[in-house]
């Protein structure tokens, strides 16, 4: 690449704010055993196994069908993709289940061998192998995909009972063990903005979590009614998203505002108690109580057989710990699992969006290289602009993809990261470019974007 296009394409970058804007990252998540996790990752558009113990993504499923049924490719445009919602499978089930936004919005992954099978041997190449089929989840012979309103699912742990939420319609179950195109579906539970599914009490109970309560309906006695956990009104207004029982109580993931911002953990029972702080912070703030911080917790699940909730956080792109008990009671640590998965799943860190013709313009003039013919800029190894790198609307610091569809971070000043920080642009020898986020007086504070 010319140095000249290099120092456009830096400053035009910097000049256009929507160039990697995020909000995605992980959502529903599956726990296989007390160390791995599975999320539904709409980030990067994938399945990954997560390592809880030791960090890190040792097993991915790259989702290979977009929202009209086409097969993705590393060209395919991010906003094609289907963005993967919910995830669920069993420890002896040839299958999982995924719920997403768009496209089919429910799909069937076959799987070369159970996941716990995999996990019990810690090699989950296999997975990537697995097939994946789009359903209609049929229901009174309507058709309730292609609405936009499935969220999480659930699978009984021996295979027979499926579980999956709709966001304006309820609670639905269905035969996980069935093949073919077609999945009957049976309402369960009429309910409005039904997001999270949980089993709880060894699947005597299935937690169902509104917006304004957790409705805990016997999975073994359908004519019982379901008893609601008000978490609205014991929270102040809260709504709820996702919820966990453990050791007789509700651990909830709820906050003030309905969608984006500001969740936090809590603990409800009698009265609401806050576990963590409520910020929307984006970094990894670890720590006892209010001292952690989360950005975006979606959905969450007990790790079996131990004293932990590990929780999907959007905007930080990682699963989040959650102690209950144990000598660590009350703590939250940071899984992290992405570095270089970009590049690993999607052949590339993620390229600047193309310039616009304005934008283009308005690059050339910052330069002062007025309307000339590209090709003849002076040399410049680096190149400071000044922008900051909040301008890039990052979420978090680090990769991200190139892509502007972003529904839940409006807001600027609080939802992106960089304030601090400086976009600085190398233009390396063998003419890649390389985009780093500076603090001039804090060498230390340097981070590679994709700006
Ligand atoms: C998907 O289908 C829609 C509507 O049929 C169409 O407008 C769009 O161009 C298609 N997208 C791709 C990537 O094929
Ligand atoms: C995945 O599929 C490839 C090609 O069919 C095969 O060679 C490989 O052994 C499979 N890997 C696993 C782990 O199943
Ligand atoms: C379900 O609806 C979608 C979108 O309208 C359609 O493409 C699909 O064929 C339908 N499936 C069935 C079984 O009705
Ligand atoms: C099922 O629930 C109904 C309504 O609460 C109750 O009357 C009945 O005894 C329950 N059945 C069993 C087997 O527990």
């Amino acid at each position: 690449m010319s140095l000249l296009r290099a120092i456009r394409c830096v400053v035009v970058a910097a000049l256009v704010p929507q160039c990697s804007s995020t909000g995605k990252g992980p959502v529903g998540i599956y726990a296989i055993d007390a160390r791995y996790v599975v999320i539904a990752d709409s980030n990067f558009n994938a399945l990954l196994v997560v390592d809880a113990k030791l960090g890190g993504a040792v097993g991915a499923l790259s989702w290979p069908l977009d929202k009209n049924g086409t097969r993705v490719t590393a060209a395919s445009d991010p906003q094609t993709w289907v963005s993967l919602t919910g995830v669920a499978s069993c420890p002896t089930c040839g299958f999982a289940y995924v719920t997403s936004n768009h496209g089919a919005e429910f799909w069937r992954v076959s799987l070369p061998e159970p996941l716990a099978a995999m996990a019990a041997r810690r090699d989950f190449a296999g997975l990537g192998n697995a097939s994946v089929a789009p359903l209609a989840l049929v229901v009174d012979g309507a058709n309730l995909t292609h609405s936009g309103k499935l969220r999480m699912v659930r699978v009984s742990a021996d295979g027979s009972a499926g579980y999956v939420a709709h966001l304006s319609r309820g609670v639905f179950a269905f035969d996980p063990r069935r093949t073919g195109a077609a999945m009957p579906a049976k309402r369960i539970l009429e309910a409005d903005g039904a997001a999270g599914l949980q089993f709880a009490d060894d699947e005597n109970e299935l937690l169902a979590t509104t917006m304004g309560a957790v409705l805990v309906l016997k999975t073994r006695n359908a004519s019982a009614a379901p008893r609601a956990v008000k978490v609205q009104s014991a929270c102040n207004g809260h709504h709820a998203r996702d919820a966990v029982k453990a050791d007789g109580l509700f651990y909830v993931i709820s906050g003030p505002q309905q969608g984006a911002g500001c969740k936090g953990l809590f603990e409800v029972g009698e009265a609401c108690r806050l576990l963590t702080a409520r910020t929307r912070s984006v970094n990894w703030v670890d720590g006892p109580y209010s001292a952690a911080h989360f950005s975006r917790p979606h959905a969450m699940t007990r790790l079996p057989g131990t004293d932990l909730i590990a929780l999907t956080d959007i905007d930080n792109r990682a699963v989040r710990l959650y102690a209950f008990r144990g000598p660590a009671k009350g703590e939250v640590t940071t899984v992290p699992y992405d570095d270089g998965l970009w590049r690993r799943l999607l052949g590339g860190a993620p390229r600047p969006r193309p310039a616009r013709p304005q934008a283009t313009a308005r690059a050339r003039d910052f330069l002062g290289l007025g309307a000339g013919a590209p090709g003849d800029a002076p040399a410049a190894p680096a190149l400071w602009t000044s922008q900051r790198c909040a301008s890039c609307w990052l979420h978090w610091p680090g990769e991200c993809p190139a892509t502007d569809h972003d529904k839940n971070s409006k807001s600027y000043t609080k939802a992106t990261w960089g304030h601090d920080r400086r976009l600085l642009a190398r233009a390396e020898r063998d003419g890649a470019l390389r985009y780093e986020c500076r603090n001039a007086a804090k060498p230390a504070l340097t981070a590679d974007v994709c700006c």
